[in-house]
């Protein structure tokens, strides 16, 4: 919790610079749920998603996946190429890593006894889809130069 206020209130104070980027779910005015991504420093169009948290009561409810639609949508906007995430194999997450998998994440690396001894880290990655406009413009780099 408090590395996730930390990346909040980096985000806050330099928005720009912060190499953070938040998306907020809010429902009656009250914030249900965040995720917090950013480019990967020194690649070409990896992004990372750092947390995803939406409200135990709230879950279940489809606002992780517009979250996480919302944040995929926005890197692609922003020439993201592959999305990163870590999480834990521990059994208290297997919600998180379906979720995942299910939304097209597949876990590529794993370092045992990680986090703790039978705790070990997994690496999730998903290949984003180029939208249609950035597939033309280099299918047709002539004719758009020409236009
Ligand atoms: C993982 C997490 C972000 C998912 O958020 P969520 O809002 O529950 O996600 P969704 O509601 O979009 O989808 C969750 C499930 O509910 C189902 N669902 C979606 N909309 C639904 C709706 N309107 N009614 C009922 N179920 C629904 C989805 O099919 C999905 O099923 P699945 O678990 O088989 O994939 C959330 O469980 C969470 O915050 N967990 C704790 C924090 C955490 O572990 N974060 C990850 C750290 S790495």
């Amino acid at each position: 919790m408090t590395v996730a206020e930390e990346l909040i209130d980096s985000y806050l104070h330099d928005p720009v610079h912060s190499g953070y980027h938040i998306l907020v779910a809010e429902a009656d005015s009250t914030t249900v749920g965040y995720v917090c991504y950013g480019p990967t420093p020194l690649t070409e169009g990896t992004w990372d998603v750092y947390w995803l948290v939406v409200a135990q009561e709230r879950q279940g409810q489809g606002i992780g996946t517009a979250l996480m639609k919302s944040a995929e949508k926005e890197m692609g906007k922003a020439k993201g190429r592959l999305v990163i995430i870590e999480t834990s194999s521990a059994p208290g997450y297997e919600k998180a890593r379906r979720f995942y998998i299910n939304h097209g994440y597949e876990i590529v690396a794993r370092i045992a006894d990680f986090y703790a001894p039978g705790d070990d880290k997994l690496i999730l990655r998903k290949r984003l889809r180029r939208n249609r406009r950035q597939l033309s413009s280099k299918a047709h780099p002539v004719s758009s130069a020409k236009n």
